[in-house]
This record gives C-alpha cells, structure tokens and sequence, in this order.
C-alpha cells in the first residue's frame, strides 16, 4: 500500500514537473469549426483558436491541417498571457477573391501586440489578381490590403511561409524588434502592382534570410526609422530590387541607421541596390549601409541612389530631397546591367551624399563598357571597380 502511494505521489511530481514543458496546449483550428474547403468563411474558428492560444499560461500552438480555408479580414491580438506561441500552417489561408471584402482596410491577416510568435510554414493566397486587373483598368477601385502584417511585436519568427499574389505587400514588419523572417517565398506576377514581398518600417533587429521573391514591386522595401536590419541570401525578380525607401515624405522623419544586404541575386529587375528619397524637404536620414556580394543579372539599375523621386509630380516639382546620406558601401558587387548606365547617383543638392564607398564593383553592360553617373555625391573606391568611378 505504501509503496502504491510513494509510486503514485513520485509520478504526480513527475508528472507537474514535466508537463508544462512537454505538452504545450495545442488548438486546432478544425476543431473550433474551420473548413478545409476553400469555401466556408473560417474567420471565426481562426480567432477563437488564437484566443486560445493567447489566454493559455503557458507555451501553446495553433495547428491549422492542410487544406484550404477561407479567411476574410483577421485581427490576432496581444497582450497574451505567454510569450510562446507557435503558429504551424500545413494548409493554406484563403483572402476572398472578391476585393470589395478588404476593400481599402489595408490589411487581411494582422498580429499587434504580440511577444513571442513563431509561424511555421504554410501558404498565403491574397486573390490580388481581380484587385490588379481593377487597378489596371483605370476605373476607381479600392486600395486592397496588406497580406500579413506584424505591428508592435517582439520576438517574431516567420519560417518556411509561402505567399503569393497579395492584393499590395506580401509581409510587413511594422513597429516591432527582434523579428526572423526566414526561408520564405513570395510569388506574384512581374507586373503587378505595390506587392511588395517584405517591407520593414519603425523597426529594430528585423532579419531577413533564406528566401525567395518575385513581385511586381520591391522585393525588399525599408521604410523610415529602421535600424540594425540584415538582410541575407535572398533570390530577388522578376522585381523592382532591394529598395531603402521611399524615403523623406514627410517633414519630419526618423532615419535609417546600419543596414546590410548580403549575397543577393538580382534577376531581371528593375534596379538592384537602390536607395530613394522624395524630392522634398524632410529631415529623414540613411546612415551606415553595407550592400556586400550582390549579383546582377540584367538589372536594369544596378546600383542607385534616386533623390529626385516625385511620381505624379505630387507637391515637389522644383523641390529637392532634405534626406541625408552617409556612409554607404558597394562592396563586391558584380553581373550584368540592362542599361549602360550600371551605377548611378543622383543625390540631393542641398543635402549631398557623403561616404560612398566601392570596392570591388565589376558590372558590365551587354558586353559593351557601362557607365557611372554621379550628381552631388562624394566617396572613394578601392580594388577594380569597372565602370570607371564617377566619385
Ligand atoms: C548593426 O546591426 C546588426 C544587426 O543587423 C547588429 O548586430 C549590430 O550590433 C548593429 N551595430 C550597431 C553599432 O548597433
Ligand atoms: C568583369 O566581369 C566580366 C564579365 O563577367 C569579365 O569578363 C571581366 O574579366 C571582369 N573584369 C575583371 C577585371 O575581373
């Protein structure tokens, strides 16, 4: 009898002590009334799994099976009462193909105020196509959305996602720090417009790694007040390249400070390496970037500094760019350019650029000599740099 109950009291112990580390509580988003038909709004069931998740006090997951569900707009919201949430999608999550559902909110699938979550794997399908053929037509059509959007988070990982054909950016970082995105594919035509894959604004510590774009935008675009990012072994194009801005809208505008962009392969896009600035008057700044290993393959632009960005000449003609950039390096960046001129930097006359560094820059245009051109820009170059340097 005694030993039955040391055995039983030894076992509960073992039992308490284990358990909270081997059996995370897991939801899953078929049991809470989710359809893997493509067709049945799921909305609900995903947020009630989420909740979920988010009240347990300790570590929980959200499984979605595979299949295909229908998700129309998501909000998945902190606080949560662990800091240990792990999303694993072997299925797919379906925006409605309708784009009167988003219409202009901006967004379809948000996490804010989130600590502490990982996404494995999984496909975002946005339905952009009905929105873009909208868009293309001229008639008056709603914005759309973002697919999904990480906004005042920390401790993020987005591993192994698949998105594709988001009605505008594929994946934002937003207001948040210490974020992983890695091995992640994003896929949508070369002519569609605003899909951004991955945009990082107001963040710090966001790094991006391991993962395929093709879009009709830029396949990396950094907004203001972004530091310390790193950026990876990325496949980019059919796309409009590895942007740094737009930058200096506004005014007043917080800077981009140490940034690097490592072992990229750009193929068949717009431009390679760019940084673009408004022509306006702002304080915004870009200070410390290391672009390092980049490969062109027809690039149309290469290598680019715009500060003379004004589409639809909206409130800058005449105007030029209060941006300020420094401390910028080109280091091993070689391939082929689409166009003669391989390197080109047209900074700010009020504001020039200062700092530029090439080392190593082998670009060449059709087997013919490509070309610099540089308008207020200062900087050095070291090792063979071809074209000739116009610093
Ligand atoms: C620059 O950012 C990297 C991460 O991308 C970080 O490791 C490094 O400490 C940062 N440097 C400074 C001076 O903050
Ligand atoms: C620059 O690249 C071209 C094309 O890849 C190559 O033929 C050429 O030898 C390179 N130049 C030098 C000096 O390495």
């Amino acid at each position: 009898m005694l030993k039955v109950l040391v055995c039983f009291l030894l076992s509960s112990l073992l039992f308490v002590l284990l358990h909270p580390i081997t059996a995370a509580t897991s939801y899953n988003v078929v049991d809470f009334g989710a359809k893997p038909d493509g067709k049945t709004d799921s909305t609900h069931a995903f947020l009630v799994a989420w909740a979920g998740a988010c009240g347990s006090v300790s570590p929980a997951t959200v499984y979605v099976p595979p299949g295909s569900y229908l998700v129309s707009r998501a909000a998945f919201n902190g606080q949560c009462k662990n800091t240990d949430i792990t999303i694993r999608i072997e299925g797919t999550l379906v925006a409605p193909s309708d784009y009167n559902v988003l219409g202009s909110s901006g967004y379809w699938l948000t996490f804010d105020g989130v600590t502490g979550v990982s996404i494995y794997g999984g496909t975002l399908d946005g339905q952009g196509s009905g929105l873009w053929s909208c868009k293309a037509s001229g008639k008056s059509c709603p914005t759309g959305a973002r697919s999904l959007t990480f906004m005042n988070s920390k401790n993020i990982v987005i591993d192994g996602l698949s998105s594709k054909n988001s009605q505008l950016y594929h994946i934002v970082i937003d207001s948040s720090k210490d974020v992983k995105v890695r091995g992640v594919k994003v896929t949508a035509p070369g002519n569609s417009p605003n899909t951004d894959g991955i945009h990082v604004q107001s963040s710090t510590a966001v790094t991006i790694q391991s993962s395929n774009i093709k879009t009709g935008d830029d396949c990396i675009s950094v907004g203001p007040a972004t530091t310390n990012l790193w950026v990876e072994g990325i496949a980019c194009g059919p796309g409009h390249g590895i942007s740094i801005g737009s930058l200096g809208k506004d005014v007043n505008e917080a800077g981009v400070q140490n940034v690097t962009v490592k072992t990229v392969t750009f193929t068949g896009t717009e431009n390679g390496l760019r940084i673009k600035s408004w022509a306006r008057p702002s304080n915004g700044f870009v200070k410390g970037v290391l672009f390092e290993d980049a490969t062109m393959q027809k690039s149309q632009n290469p290598i680019i500094i715009d500060q003379n960005y004004c589409p639809h000449s909206e409130d800058c003609p005449g105007q030029v760019s209060g941006v300020k950039i420094s401390q910028v390096t080109y280091k091993n960046i070689h391939g082929t350019s689409a166009t003669e001129v391989a390197v080109k930097f047209d900074c700010s006359s009020k504001d020039p650029c200062t700092g530029i560094i090439l080392e190593d820059v082998n670009l060449t245009y059709d087997n013919q000599p490509a070309e610099s051109s540089c308008t207020n820009a200062d900087g050095t170059t070291s090792g063979l740099i071809e074209p000739t340097s116009c610093l």
